[in-house]
């Protein structure tokens, strides 16, 4: 009988015990959240690694002109890095009003077969056939005294053709483009 309040307090002692530990335990809890909040910082360094890594990428600006009045580019060669962005600046430096050019980027050998296509496409298609797999970049019709812009990505290594789809034009205004390795 008399060493039950001896036991009772005992008990009480373990408790407080085991309670203190529990709300010891929880306060590193808290603790915790900032370091997880530090963890995301480092994280976002490697992100900010692929931006510069893009820029090398960029596509770079080739400038091709016609030759004044006549069916002909001032070029007869381009060429790009397979793979690469190519934004294609046409100048058609004609004078002589209505006299228009494109520029069309065809596979090898196609050149004709294309403009022919794009004679039937019609003008509201910038003489350039839709939907054909001979095609790989084209800008619209461009007036005389204007620029023409198109931004492709440049095809797998080879030996490609560009030309003027503008009907009769084809015969004289092309030349070759190629994508180098
Ligand atoms: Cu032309």
């Amino acid at each position: 009988m008399k060493r039950a309040p001896f036991l009772f307090a005992g008990v009480l002692g373990v408790l407080l015990i085991l309670g203190t530990a529990c709300g010891g335990a929880a306060a590193p809890t808290p603790a915790k959240a900032p370091a997880a909040k530090a963890t995301p910082a480092p994280a976002a360094k490697p992100a900010a690694t692929p931006a510069p890594a893009s820029q090398p990428a960029a596509a770079a600006t080739h400038e091709i002109a016609s030759v004044g009045e006549e069916f002909k580019f001032d070029q007869s060669k381009l060429s790009a890095k397979a793979g690469t962005g190519v934004v294609l600046v046409f100048k058609n430096t004609a004078k002589t009003p209505g006299l228009q050019h494109n520029w069309v980027l065809v596979k090898a050998g196609t050149k004709d077969q294309v403009a022919t296509a794009g004679t039937a496409a019609g003008p509201t298609n910038n003489w350039v056939p839709q939907k054909d797999d001979k095609v790989i970049a084209n800008t619209k019709l461009v007036d005389p005294g204007k620029t023409g812009e198109v931004q492709f990505t440049a095809p797998a290594a080879g030996t490609y053709q560009f030309v003027c789809t503008f009907p009769g034009h084809n015969i004289t205004m092309f030349g070759e483009f190629t994508a180098t390795p």
